[in-house]
């Protein structure tokens, strides 16, 4: 099996992308904290499938944990990552220490606005900012790209659009839908954190998920009445503890006050079964 080469730093890589694009080639970028599944692998086949040189960057980006999160154990292992990336066809990865993605000096944090603060913004304050500014920043080292995100983390997808439009970065940014498991159960890299009974537990967010899609596509138009459809499942888990479930209008995260005919709307639920927290979301339009 073909295994990517490795490069650890910024130098490194421009020498490899700058070839690369001397030849013509265009450049596919997935943008990962590492632990790679098969949702992480789902954007490296679209970025194969669509580019001629596919980047896939392992970072775990301290900027976007707030204190008191998972940082330090947030789960590594790079063997097995490079073998994921090799069979998938990725051809570079990008592995850099935090000194070199925040060398000594650099101090360009990116603020973001009304898209990141609601939902997992207002559960996890400065998280979206980490998160925008280590994107912004490996934007910047790749340059012009098309950049792979999954719809797993919807919101992170927004706040990303939203910021190539405002910095007018070359990247054309690229949503993919989520990988789940047989049961339902979003693929993430936190689910080994859930232990065996939570993990019995842990489809009812899905399952959440697709009443509020029944509410929706059935005619529901009061979005209070579709939330509490999904709070209604949510409560059959008896150890999870719901952060949120929402409806917000897909585009702008604004809640409507009442879902428009034809209207595309995303609902979406985060909570802490055990040690794991969990997000989930699907969109769903309005007859
Ligand atoms: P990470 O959690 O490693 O996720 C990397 C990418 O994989 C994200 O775009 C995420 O949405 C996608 N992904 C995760 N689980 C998925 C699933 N089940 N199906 C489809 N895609 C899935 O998201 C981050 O890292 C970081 O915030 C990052 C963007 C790398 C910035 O540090």
């Amino acid at each position: 099996m073909r295994r990517p080469e490795v490069v650890g730093t910024v130098a490194d890589l421009l020498e490899r992308l700058d070839a690369a694009r001397a030849a013509g080639a265009s450049v596919g970028f997935v943008p990962t904290m590492g632990y790679l599944h098969q949702g992480h692998a789902s954007l490296i086949d679209a970025a194969v499938a669509a580019d001629d040189l596919t980047v896939v960057s392992i970072f775990v980006n301290p900027l976007q944990f707030v204190p008191g999160e998972d940082l330090a154990d947030y789960p590594r292992d790079l063997d097995a990552d490079l073998a994921r990336c090799g069979e998938h066809g990725a051809d570079l990865v990008f592995h850099p220490t935090a000194a070199e993605v925040y060398p000594e000096g650099t101090d360009e944090p990116v603020a973001v606005g009304a898209i990141g603060g609601s939902l997992e913004g207002a559960s996890r304050p400065t998280h979206f900012d980490g998160v925008a500014t280590v994107v912004a920043r490996l934007f910047r080292i790749v340059g012009r790209c098309r950049a792979y995100f999954g719809e797993k983390d919807f919101q992170q997808l927004a706040v990303v659009h939203r910021m190539v439009a405002d910095l007018e970065l070359p990247v054309e940014v690229m949503g993919c839908p989520i990988v789940r498991e047989s049961d339902g159960l979003a693929l993430s890299s936190r689910n080994i954190y859930l232990e065996p009974d939570e993990r019995r537990q842990a489809p009812v967010l899905y399952r959440a998920l697709l009443s509020g899609v029944a509410a929706v596509e059935g005619g529901g138009v009061d979005p209070v009445a579709v939330v509490g459809a999904m709070e209604a499942v949510l409560a059959d888990a008896p150890d999870l503890a719901v952060d949120y479930a929402a409806l917000v209008e897909s585009d702008t995260f604004a809640v409507p006050e009442r879902i428009a005919t034809g209207s595309e709307v995303r609902l979406l639920v985060a909570g802490r079964l055990g040690r794991a927290r969990l997000i989930d979301n699907v969109g769903a339009t309005a007859p």
